[in-house]
This record gives C-alpha cells, sequence and structure tokens, in this order.
C-alpha cells in the first residue's frame, strides 16, 4: 500500500503552494487528475492583490485600504480575522514568489507593475502580463520538483478514507494503470480548485468540477457559503472565456449597442472597476433589457493603443482572434458574464484545518476561509491561493508530527470499492452527458445573477431529479485504462451532490448580498442574514444551519461604488 505523511489532492497553486511548504521537512505527494501545470490556476489572468512597500505611499496606498476593500467587496460577510491575515501576508508571499523567480511584469524603475482591479481603491494588483496564474504555476512546480515532492499525475480520488472522525487517506482511480489504489496519509489536504462546470457558460476549466467540495460533502462535512457563485463581468460571448479584468484596469471600457458607457448609471464614481457582483448584474440588465448587442456587450480596448495591448494584454488580443475572430486593437470583444469562482466551499479555520475532522486540511477555492463572504476582489484569488496554501502546509506538517499512520479497515475499503466498480458497470439508459447538460441549463437558468424563490425551488426540485436520473445512467467503455466516460460519471456525481446545495442555500437566504441577488428579497438584511451557511448532507436533501460572520473593525455599512 502507498504511504505518504501529507497527501495533497489538486496540483493548481494552493495544492502546489502547501506541498512547497510540507515537503520541507515531511515525506509529501500530490495527486492531481491532470498535469499540475495544466491547472485552471493558470487561466488567472489579470493579477494578485497586494500593497508592496515602496509603490503603495506613493499612491496612497495601504494595508488598512486592502483589508476595508476586500471586507467591502465580500459584502461585509467575509470573516475579518481572516481578511486581516490575507492582506498583512500578501507582502511578503509576493516577494517570496518573486525571489523562487516569478517573473512579474516591473516598471522603468524596476519595481513589480500594479495595476487597477475591481473594487480596489488603489492599483495593487501584481500582473505578470496576462498571464499571471501560468507564471505562478510554472514557478512553484520547479520549487516543488526541487523538492522532490511525489505527483500522482491523472490519479483521481474517489473517496477519503475517515475512521473515527481522523483523515487516513484516500482511494483514488489510477487512470493509466486502469485501477483504484489506496493511499494511506497522516494528513490529506484538499486543493481541488472550483465548479465552474456546473453553469453552461463559464470561464472555468472542464475539470473544474469541484472534486474536493463532493468529496468532503460525502464524508460528512459541511459546505458553506454555497450560496455565493461569482460571475465574472466579461467572458467571452457564447464560450465564457476569461477577458482579464485587467483589461478593464489597464482603461477598458464596456459600451451598450447605443455606444454608452452603461457604467455611469449603476457604478458611478469606480464605473468599469466597480466589484465584479455590480458590474455582472449592470451587464445582465443591459442585456435583459434590450441594450445588448444580439446577447452581448462590448469590451471596447482600442483606445489603449496597440502597443499596451500587445505588452500587456497579449493573450487577450490572442482569445478574442482565436476563439470570436475580433482583433481587438481594431473592434470591441463581445461579452458576457461567465462563472467564475466560488466564494463558498470546505469550511476551514485560518490555518487550513477543516472543521470536523481530524488529519482534513483544505486550502484555495475549494476552501472557505472565508476571506471572499458573498463577492471576491479580483486579484484576491490567487492571493488566498498562495498565503493560505502555505499556511495549511505549515498546519499540515505541525499535525502530523504527532500523528500516527492510522489503519484502514477491509470493510471501509470494501464499500468504496464495490461502490466505484459497480458504477463503472452501469448499464442504464441515461447519458452522463444529457445529465450534464441539463444540470448546466438548471444551474445557469435558475441559479444564476437572478435569482427568486421561485426559480430556486424549482432548481432544488430539479438537481434532485437529475441526481435520480444518475442513478440509471449507462457506461459502455468497460475498460478501466483511461476509461474517461467513467471520469465523466465520477465528475457529474460530485457536481450533482453540490449543485444542490447551491439552489437549497440560495433559496433559504432570503436577501440580496454579494453575488447572491433575488429580485424577491431585493436588499441586505443584516438583522436576518448577516451569517454564514453550513450546509450538511442527509437522505433527504442538504440541512442548513448558520454561524455568526467574525466582526472585528468594520461595521456593516451600505455599500456604494
Ligand atoms: O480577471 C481576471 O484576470 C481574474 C482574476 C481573478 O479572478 O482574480
Amino acid at each position: 500500500m502507498l504511504t505518504h505523511d501529507i497527501i495533497i489532492i489538486g496540483g493548481g497553486l494552493a495544492g502546489m503552494r502547501a506541498a512547497l511548504e510540507a515537503s520541507k521537512e515531511v515525506d509529501t505527494a500530490v495527486i492531481s487528475k491532470s498535469h499540475p501545470l495544466r491547472s485552471h490556476s493558470g487561466a488567472a489572468q489579470g493579477g494578485i492583490a497586494a500593497v508592496l512597500d515602496g509603490w503603495a505611499e506613493k499612491i496612497g496606498d495601504s494595508l488598512e485600504s486592502h483589508i476595508y476593500d476586500t471586507v467591502k467587496g465580500s459584502d461585509y460577510l467575509g470573516d475579518q480575522d481572516a481578511i486581516e491575515i490575507l492582506c498583512r501576508e500578501a507582502p511578503g508571499d509576493i516577494r517570496s514568489m518573486d525571489k523562487m523567480g516569478a517573473i512579474f511584469s516591473r516598471t522603468e524603475e524596476g519595481v513589480i507593475a500594479q495595476r487597477d482591479f475591481g473594487g480596489h481603491s488603489y492599483a495593487r494588483t501584481c500582473y505578470a502580463a496576462d498571464k499571471t496564474g501560468h507564471i505562478l504555476l510554472q514557478t512553484l512546480y520547479e520549487q516543488m520538483m526541487k523538492n522532490r515532492v511525489k505527483v500522482y499525475s491523472e490519479w483521481h480520488v474517489v473517496s477519503l478514507i475517515i475512521h473515527d472522525n481522523i483523515c487516513r487517506g484516500v482511494v483514488a482511480y489510477d487512470m493509466a494503470g486502469g485501477k483504484l489504489q489506496v493511499i494511506r496519509a497522516r494528513a490529506v489536504l484538499l486543493a481541488t480548485g472550483g465548479y465552474g462546470r456546473a453553469f453552461s457558460i463559464t470561464s472555468n476549466a472542464h475539470a473544474n468540477t469541484g472534486d474536493g467540495l463532493a468529496l468532503a460533502y460525502r464524508a460528512g462535512v459541511p459546505l458553506q457559503d454555497m450560496e455565493f457563485v461569482q460571475f465574472h463581468p466579461t467572458g467571452l460571448y457564447k464560450h465564457g472565456i476569461l477577458i482579464t479584468e485587467g483589461s478593464r484596469g489597464e482603461g477598458g471600457y464596456l459600451v451598450n449597442k447605443n455606444g454608452e458607457r452603461f457604467m455611469e448609471r449603476y457604478a458611478p464614481s469606480k464605473m468599469e472597476l466597480a466589484s465584479r457582483d455590480v458590474v455582472s448584474r449592470a451587464i445582465q440588465t443591459e442585456i435583459d433589457e434590450g441594450r445588448g448587442i444580439d446577447g452581448y456587450i462590448h469590451l471596447d480596448l482600442r483606445h489603449l493603443g496597440k502597443e499596451l495591448i500587445m505588452e500587456r494584454l497579449a493573450q487577450i488580443h490572442d482569445i478574442a482572434l482565436s476563439f470570436a475572430n475580433v482583433d481587438c486593437v481594431h473592434e470591441p470583444i463581445p461579452i458576457q458574464p461567465t462563472a467564475h469562482y466560488s466564494m463558498g466551499g470546505i469550511p476551514t479555520d485560518i490555518n487550513g484545518r477543516v472543521l470536523g475532522v481530524s488529519g482534513l486540511f483544505a486550502a484555495g477555492e475549494c476552501a472557505c476561509v472565508s476571506v471572499h463572504g458573498a463577492n471576491r476582489l479580483g486579484g484576491n484569488s490567487l492571493l488566498e491561493a498562495i498565503v493560505f496554501g502555505r499556511r495549511a502546509g505549515i498546519s499540515a506538517v505541525r499535525y502530523v508530527k504527532k500523528a500516527a499512520i492510522g489503519g484502514v479497515s477491509s470493510r471501509t475499503l470494501d464499500s468504496i470499492e464495490h461502490e466505484f466498480y459497480g458504477l463503472a458497470e452501469m448499464d442504464g439508459s441515461e447519458s452522463v452527458a444529457d445529465i450534464k447538460n441539463d444540470l448546466q441549463t438548471v444551474m445557469t437558468g435558475k441559479c444564476g445573477i437572478f435569482r427568486d424563490s421561485r426559480k430556486l425551488a424549482e432548481a432544488v426540485k430539479e438537481t434532485r431529479i437529475l441526481r435520480e436520473r444518475f442513478n440509471n445512467i449507462g457506461i459502455s467503455d468497460r475498460g478501466m485504462i483511461f476509461n474517461t466516460e467513467m471520469m465523466e460519471a465520477l465528475e457529474l456525481r460530485n457536481l450533482l451532490d453540490f449543485s444542490e446545495v447551491i439552489a437549497a442555500s440560495a433559496l433559504a437566504r432570503e436577501e440580496s448580498r454579494g453575488a447572491h441577488y433575488r429580485t424577491d428579497h431585493p436588499e441586505r438584511d443584516d438583522a436576518g442574514w448577516l451569517k454564514h451557511t453550513l450546509a450538511y448532507r442527509s437522505e433527504t436533501g442538504p440541512l442548513l444551519e448558520y454561524k455568526p460572520v467574525t466582526i472585528t473593525s468594520y461595521k456593516p455599512e451600505r455599500r456604494m461604488y
């Protein structure tokens, strides 16, 4: 049986940052269903926020301002103790990525360049042109290799092994080997990223099926604040591919069919750089009220000029040209909001410990610390991945130094195996692809940017029906080596499990806050709803409980941009 001190599930930024830290002291392995360098963190284009000495004083920025902007951006649902850590530790983590060799874009004076981003009061987003995620991934991968972290690439975890509330390892499908493998560990860290693939239009990679959330949920861990789904304002029309906020940070405009910069009506002071929830709702309103152009809005970069576009937004230029046949030097880009980020996830403390299970940790997008509350600011997600990835790695090491390798009962393994091979042999009449399409249609239509009780109640009901249909799927590929049909079924099961939680949590929350907008309850209701949702799995659907928000310095006030 394979054994490691720490197993990290997920080879994106949070997972690799945790692995780098853990591997300094203990035997560490990363399991990733794709190669780590193909992780979705690579799709984060525009940057990573931090208040850096030198530049900050010049522009009047401060740590307090970053904290305040993040609290305000979260619509006061973010836990302020965690937000303080995020912002305070940001400069150190950026400097250490810089020292490791991350090639940040620089000013003429040679310091790290920083650009404007939505919801931030100052230009504090460090970037590497429009490929920031890629650059950080490459850098961490090199460091991880140097530390000889074992990588199980193209292995898909099907279950956590938990006995007596202690996590003792995982069972994974080794795709190339064509079999199930048990890996024992003293600690397991989930860093599986987000779940945009529950929606039809998304900026997320195909791999983003919320696997870690479903693993934890099925193991009895509650999911926190799942109703808060971020729609990024500028996805490429019909494809959903991210067109970075950096393009608006560099000065790009949003324009409707009348040529009007409509953000003036929605967020007169921040305009295109209001927080994402505000800009996405504005774009969708323009489209819904007939001021869009065939279902989209224009992002106009022409006035920025070719030189700036090719220097700082070259990937955007390439994406628009390749997928929409639009040369953004000469034409505006057609965009629409796209499902982008999950504010909710697996509840952890500020050191990545998952509530209720010893030896289980989580970091990055799949976790909910909660630093983003009801709406995340751009640039704070790469930041969360490296700050809380590092912290979770350190705290997992501290834990494993005192933890023994636990026994794994053959009864547990038998039942996991039985379930897995049972799925592989299903020969029902339902198609995985059809159920997935139907799920995406339900989630987009009924659990999207604008919600109400009727649509949400239907979403709850329909996600349950889809789960029943899943019990009658057919898998035609009987081989086990690279059985991609089986992989898609496993991913769909995950999508179905937590989509019901999103819908049920959204139906229960009768207010509008951040990215959760209820047309039937359009106001924020601090008296009733300034609290986190916790959804527990039960046979009859999610059971909802609530817990208080940590407020330190900033009392909730009306949010204006
Ligand atoms: O727009 C972007 O470049 C995305 C960044 C983020 O989600 O933080």
